[in-house]
């Protein structure tokens, strides 16, 4: 039986895996970073390949950020490492700079509600979804989304919202529709008017509606 599913603000379990690195233990390899574990349904298949790719070919964005990515596939160690020369040659890639946990057991898959009922293997056995868990430095759940296997993940929408969610920790905004790194952001809810001048130096912009309650404020990026 599946675990509950993890939701924002909890603690994300600490585990230990077998990966195409190693043995690690979760937290001791997160360090003081955040975390970005996106799962797989299986080694050697044709959309996986992309977004490995993809991920390693955005190692930079994701270290400027402070965040380590690992991957997880329900397959084995000799498996993976068989795989990243797959991915290696697919992406153009000289290294492949981050682990995958090898869950050939579906351990994680049951314990962090990734399985998909309605994707099998050729035994009949629910594959992984493509689950997408960001981590902060306190081992807190900040993120989840979850993808069928057909749909390959958007990782530059990835970045943005690694963006958004390292910005509005710190700052008393939120990011609107669409926003970009540098984009006008919104002015919280909870925000005081007498606060304004304060915790916005830059002004902010009251858009008006038909309500009248002014709750649509817009500030530059702080
Ligand atoms: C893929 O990675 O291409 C894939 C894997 C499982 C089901 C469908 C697609």
């Amino acid at each position: 039986m599946p675990c509950s599913p993890l939701n924002i603000g909890d603690q994300f379990p600490n585990f230990e895996a077998e990966t195409s690195v190693g043995k690690i233990d979760f937290y001791d390899w997160m360090q003081d970073s955040w975390a970005i574990l996106f799962s797989h349904p299986a080694d050697f298949t044709p959309v996986c390949t992309t977004e490995l790719a993809r991920v390693a070919a955005l190692i930079p964005e994701f270290l400027k950020r402070g965040v380590k990515p690992i991957a997880l596939s329900c397959d084995s160690v000799e498996s993976h490492k068989r795989w990243i020369e797959d991915i290696k040659s697919f992406g153009k890639l000289t290294t492949f700079d981050y682990p995958i946990i090898a869950d050939d057991k579906r351990v994680l898959a049951q314990q962090l509600s990734m399985l998909d009922k309605d994707e099998l293997n050729a035994e009949g056995i629910p594959l992984t979804c493509r689950a997408v868990f960001i981590v902060d430095e306190k081992k807190k759940l900040r993120l989840s989304i979850l993808y069928p296997a057909t749909t390959g993940r958007n990782f530059d929408e990835i970045l943005r919202v690694i963006d958004s969610l390292q910005l509005t920790q710190t700052k008393s905004v939120a990011t609107p529709a669409d926003w970009q790194q540098g984009g006008k952001c919104m002015v919280l809810p909870t925000v005081k008017a007498e606060d304004v001048p304060q915790l916005f130096p830059k002004g902010i912009e009251t858009i008006e509606v038909p309500s009248g309650k002014g709750y649509l404020r817009t500030t530059p990026q702080p």
